[in-house]
């Protein structure tokens, strides 16, 4: 039975017969694949300026503008009424001469010649020209990647794909983009960025479906497709045909490339061996290149004027705390405090953290930023340049001068035109507030003020004798003793008159200190000696005592012109010198030292300094180790008073001249001189 059927001779020549189409079907069928082109000189028609690159690359243009390119599978593939369907992919690359305006485009074609000849570059992209663009004899078939848009053709965008039937008007285009399956959007893609992609084409006849996907190379063929065209091909592919591309520049090139493509008549068209595909060559684009250039030469300006802005403010940060050291600092470095320090500590030297005003400078209260402590510190505005060597001398010694009733100086800090001192902060500020203040709550007591007297005292002594050289303070006065926490006297200010007195020149020395403590002697330009310390020590005692100004209108005194010195005199010599006392202490004293701290003022305000006593007599009438001399009240000013040995027990009170009163004491010109 079986061997019947074999053997039958109808279903024989049907069986050799089916065998002969087959095979003949199977012969007609071409696929076949290229990863890249190595060694396909022979396998692929190139004409143009196609080229096949020796790793494999197929360049169809460069940067030559207005040039086209041809690469042809070089057989036939056939397309037999029955067998229209295809598959094909292939992986491409633009590198763009201009970015995003270089063209034209590369066009995968299948067409019955391939004598490209007459065709055009530019829109006609190497395949056509305006005279054969759309007739129907063309019988071809493309799908374009358009990198320009051309009103000529219709072209929707600059950055399209599009299928092309026997024209390059094209019957169906969409902007270069993929589905992402991951993401489930599309994706624009720039045709022309020099970026790797691949395109599948698939025409099933059954269908009548031109499909064209796009995606990024080594992207997985999206199941979404660009473009998905309905159209019968039988009526535009001939029986044997040509598949390959084309491609032109216009006025502006891409370099196009192909790197890999496969076509397939009997199923899908495989995919690449990804390893075997070619490589790009490095490509800088002329336009890139002068982006790079661009924007480096921006990067640099903004770099550069980062720095500057950087330079400007550390300069002015600089300034801001800029501070003056010459070499001969270096010695005293330790006593140096640094600028930006004292502003912080002081805010700034915000008005809210002003001490006062002293005689040489604003005082401000700082907080050093380092250790916290208090400090108060003295903004010498004038600062001049002859003596400050001198006198940063005299400060880095006076630095070492340490003793309970001075002041301590903590350092120094020098600008231009601005000598900063440190000091210690003393928290109950100066002595005049306590002694002039209105404020009743801030009445001295006696105690407190006899000892603040014997503090000051002490001090001074301590300048005049006790240190390793003599300093003259120069500006004793109620309003330069200075309280700490415990109500102790400290004297501050010392040794600053040095900085206005740097002339050796006695003659032209200028006169320091503070109107109405300047002995006599130094308003006769004579150089300023511890006895000039003693007679302003002397108004100081006074000030205390009596709770005035040394000069000028008090208060309660109607007269033009006060003399505190003349007035407790006068008192004296009516021998109820005690009513020159500070009304305010309501008689609430002891007696014997009010009269011991007015007499003793007054004898320190002596008109002449060898009648003064010493600082250590001073010390020493104070704490009663020495009795004052007795002092007469017929003041003689003919006889004048001489005051002896330090414990004085005989001696007089003499005037300068005959005609001067004590009144002279208290002035330092002409217009303050007090004559009667
Ligand atoms: C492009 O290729 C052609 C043919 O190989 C060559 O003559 C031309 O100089 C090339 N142009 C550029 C810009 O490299
Ligand atoms: C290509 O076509 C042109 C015109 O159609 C013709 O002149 C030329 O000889 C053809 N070239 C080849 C190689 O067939
Ligand atoms: C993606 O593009 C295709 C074709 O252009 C369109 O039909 C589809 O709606 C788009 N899908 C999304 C998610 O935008
Ligand atoms: C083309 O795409 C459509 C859907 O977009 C699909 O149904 C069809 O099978 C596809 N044809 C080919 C040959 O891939
Ligand atoms: C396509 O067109 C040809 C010729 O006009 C026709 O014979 C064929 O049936 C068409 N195919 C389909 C699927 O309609
Ligand atoms: C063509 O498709 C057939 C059937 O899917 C497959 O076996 C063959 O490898 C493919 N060839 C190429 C070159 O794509
Ligand atoms: C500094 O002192 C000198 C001389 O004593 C004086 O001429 C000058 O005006 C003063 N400068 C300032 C800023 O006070
Ligand atoms: C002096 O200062 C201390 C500490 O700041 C304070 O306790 C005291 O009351 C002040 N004395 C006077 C009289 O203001």
């Amino acid at each position: 039975m079986f061997l019947m059927v074999v053997f039958h001779p109808r279903i024989l020549s049907l069986a050799i017969f089916l065998t002969l189409v087959v095979h003949a079907f199977a012969q007609n069928e071409t696929q076949f694949i290229y990863n890249g082109f190595q060694g396909s000189i022979n396998k692929l028609h190139v004409d143009g300026v196609a080229t096949i690159l020796p790793n494999g690359l197929l360049q169809m243009t460069n940067y030559s503008q207005r040039i086209t390119a041809h690469a042809f599978y070089p057989y036939p593939v056939n397309f037999r009424p029955k067998h229209l369907s295809f598959s094909t992919t292939f992986v491409f690359a633009m590198y763009p001469q201009v970015p995003h305006y270089s063209g034209h485009g590369i066009v995968f074609v299948i067409s019955p010649s391939t004598n490209f000849t007459t065709a055009f570059p530019h829109a006609y992209l190497g395949l056509l020209n305006p005279s054969t663009n759309g007739q129907k004899s063309n019988h071809v078939f493309a799908v374009e990647l358009d990198t320009i848009q051309n009103a000529d053709v219709k072209d929707i965008d600059g950055n399209h794909v599009g299928i092309d039937i026997n024209s390059l008007i094209s019957d169906d285009a969409a902007p270069a983009a993929y589905y992402s399956d991951k993401e489930k959007e599309n994706k624009t893609l720039l045709l022309n960025s020099g970026k790797v992609m691949q395109i599948w084409i698939d025409y099933d006849e059954i269908e009548m479906l031109v499909n064209v996907t796009l995606a990024p190379f080594r992207h997985p063929k999206p199941s979404k497709c660009l473009l998905s065209y309905q159209i019968n091909l039988s009526i535009i592919l001939l029986d044997s045909m040509y598949v390959g591309f084309t491609s032109a520049t216009g006025n502006t090139a891409n370099f196009h490339y192909i790197l890999g493509w496969s076509w397939n008549q009997s199923g899908k068209a495989q995919d690449f061996d990804h390893s075997k595909l070619p490589s790009l060559p490095q490509i800088k684009h002329h336009k890139e290149s002068f982006k790079q250039l661009f924007f480096i030469v921006l990067l640099t300006i903004v770099i550069l004027l980062l720095l500057l802005i950087v330079a400007a403010v550390w300069l002015l940060w600089r300034k801001k705390y800029e501070e003056l050291l010459e070499p001969w600092e270096k010695d005293y470095s330790p006593n140096r405090f640094s600028y930006k320090d004292l502003f912080v500590a002081t805010k700034g030297f915000k008005n809210s953290e002003l001490l006062g005003g002293g005689g040489f400078g604003k005082v401000y209260k700082g907080v050093l930023p380092s250790t916290r402590d208090l400090v108060a510190v003295k903004r010498v505005s004038n600062d001049s340049k002859q003596g400050i060597k001198e006198f940063i001398a005299e400060i880095s010694s006076m630095k070492r001068l340490r003793h309970r009733n001075l002041v301590q100086l903590l350092g120094y800090c020098r600008r231009k035109g601005e000598l900063l001192l440190v000091y210690e902060y003393m928290p109950n500020g100066s002595l005049d507030k306590f002694l002039f203040g209105t404020d009743d709550k801030s009445v001295l007591c006696w105690s407190w003020r006899f000892k603040i007297i014997q503090g000051v005292a002490s001090a001074l002594i301590y300048l005049h004798e006790e240190w390793e050289q003599v300093v003259l303070h120069r500006d004793v006065k109620a309003s330069n003793v200075l309280l700490d926490a415990e109500m102790n006297a400290r004297l501050g200010d010392f040794g600053l008159a040095r900085l206005y007195d740097h002339n050796n020149d006695p003659r032209t020395t200028n006169v320091v200190g503070t109107i109405g403590y300047i002995a006599p002697e130094i308003s006769r330009m004579q150089k300023p000696t511890t006895s000039s310390d003693v007679f302003a020590f002397g108004m100081f005692l006074l000030e205390v005592g009596c709770g005035r100004r040394p000069i000028g209108k008090q208060n309660d005194v109607d007269i033009e012109d006060f003399f505190l010195s003349d007035w407790v005199y006068d008192y004296w010599k009516l021998g109820q010198i005690l009513k020159a006392s500070d009304p305010r202490m309501e008689g609430d004293y002891q007696e014997k030292e009010m009269e011991l701290v007015l007499k003793l003022g007054l004898l320190c305000l002596h008109p002449k300094a060898e009648e003064r006593p010493t600082m250590r007599q001073v010390v020493q009438f104070l704490d009663g180790s020495a009795t004052l001399p007795d002092i007469a009240p017929e003041y003689d000013v003919q006889g004048g008073y001489s005051f002896g040995d330090a414990c004085g027990t005989s001696g007089s009170i003499t005037t300068s001249s005959g005609t001067a009163s004590l009144g002279v004491m208290s002035s330092t010109n002409s217009a303050l001189r007090y004559g009667r």
